[in-house]
């Protein structure tokens, strides 16, 4: 046994007894989370073999959630009040930082990275400044592109960049993972000192099958998803779209004005109704009764709500895990370790159909991004 110098001093076995050789990695890659909500990226990142080291959310709803699921995670709640040396060593950090201040779905003026919830990603950077892991996932809402003429996303890209960190972005849809929902969120990747790392992870060398619309044998456009109604298998009649528009952060008390498009129809009775909370979990593609929580000392509407805000701010397991196996690939090439299941960045068959993306090495380089209207 020797010990590889970029391996925290973990042994790693010598294959064939040759030092040189490949070696096996014997500790899984640590993962660590912040504003980790339900755990989208957790449990992600745990499917591909992650071992989750740290957690920080400040909701009591969804802390109660995480310590059912992930009992044994060092948790804190606010990330104002941590410092780099709090959060242990960790390969990667996640972070899916608030939304609200740069999000379309709050119509009218946008505080962008100047609002007091989206400027917490400074304090992310401030943790980043101190601690430098090797890989960043930063999370959000496509808005977050277009907030302020993009100038918004030019500070997040440019405050990283000064700490030492290539950059890449790539508007992902999770409808392309197997999930029944059309949910498209921007994964910003940095890898600290590697200009290719970036893309490595983000973009697959191979093409899949494309990303038009599908056309039947008579070349005749397929009809949308969201029409195509799949009938609901416990209800009298009841139906609902194959794929789902994008859920948000909802109340339970129905406003009328709220963003909600998606409804079971009773067409036989003339009758619809929103999704439960359980069906919302279906539609993110967490398992079922993920966000029920250790303790419920709720009144029923609250809990609704608030289960309706933790699932529409969620990241959807599938993606996460996606990126999370770029992500172990790309960490074990660099660090000359490979595994079991070891088949290169872009060897697995990936899911298709992202839209917008380039890559940024330093703030000074053009950016260029696809509008987006979500
Ligand atoms: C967009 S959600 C992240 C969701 C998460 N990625 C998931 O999969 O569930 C942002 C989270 O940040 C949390 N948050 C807000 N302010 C915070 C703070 N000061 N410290 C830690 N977490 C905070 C919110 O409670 C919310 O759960």
């Amino acid at each position: 046994m020797f010990t590889h110098p970029e391996n925290g001093g973990v042994p790693v076995a010598p294959l064939n007894g040759k030092a040189s050789a490949k070696v096996i990695r014997l500790r899984p890659h640590a993962l660590a989370s912040l504003f980790s909500g339900i755990g989208g990226f957790d449990l992600g990142f745990q499917r591909a073999g992650f071992e989750i080291s740290f957690q920080c959310e400040i909701s009591d709803f969804c802390q109660a959630i995480l310590k059912r699921h992930f009992p044994k995670v060092p948790r804190t709640t606010n990330i104002k009040e941590i410092n780099g040396a709090d959060i242990p060593t960790s390969d990667v950090w996640v972070a899916g930082f608030p939304c609200q201040d740069v999000s379309l779905a709050r119509m009218g003026k946008r505080d962008g990275l100047k609002g007091q919830q989206s400027g917490l990603f400074f304090h992310f950077a401030r943790l980043v400044g101190e601690s430098r892991p090797r890989v960043l996932v930063v999370e959000n809402v496509p808005g977050l592109l277009s907030s302020h003429q993009g100038r918004d996303f030019g500070i997040v890209l440019g405050t990283l960049a000064e700490l030492g960190y290539s950059l890449g972005w790539r508007v992902l849809n999770s409808k392309n993972f197997g999930v029944p929902q059309s949910r498209q969120r921007v994964f910003l990747v940095g890898c600290h000192r590697d200009r290719e790392g970036p893309a490595q992870i983000l973009f697959e060398p191979e093409r899949g099958g494309g990303d038009a619309s599908p056309r039947g044998s008579d070349g005749a456009a397929a009809v949308s998803p969201f029409k195509r109604v799949v009938e609901h298998p416990g209800g009298e009649g009841a139906v609902t779209p194959a794929i789902a528009y994008c859920l948000y952060a909802e109340s339970a008390r129905h406003t009328g004005t709220d963003w909600s498009r998606n409804y079971v129809v009773y067409p036989s009775q003339g009758a619809v109704r929103r999704l439960t909370p359980s069906e919302c979990e279906g539609v993110m593609a967490f398992p079922p009764s993920w966000s029920v929580p250790s303790e419920v000392h709720w009144d029923e509407e609250t809990y609704d709500t608030l289960r309706y805000h933790a699932l529409g701010n969620a990241v959807t397991p599938p993606v996460a895990e996606w990126l999370a196996g770029r992500i172990r690939d790309y960490l074990d090439l660099r660090l000359g370790l490979r595994h079991e299941h070891q088949d290169g960045i872009g060897g697995r068959d990936v899911a298709a159909g992202a839209a917008g993306h380039a890559t940024c090495a330093s703030p000074l380089e053009p950016l260029v991004a696809e509008a987006s209207t979500s």
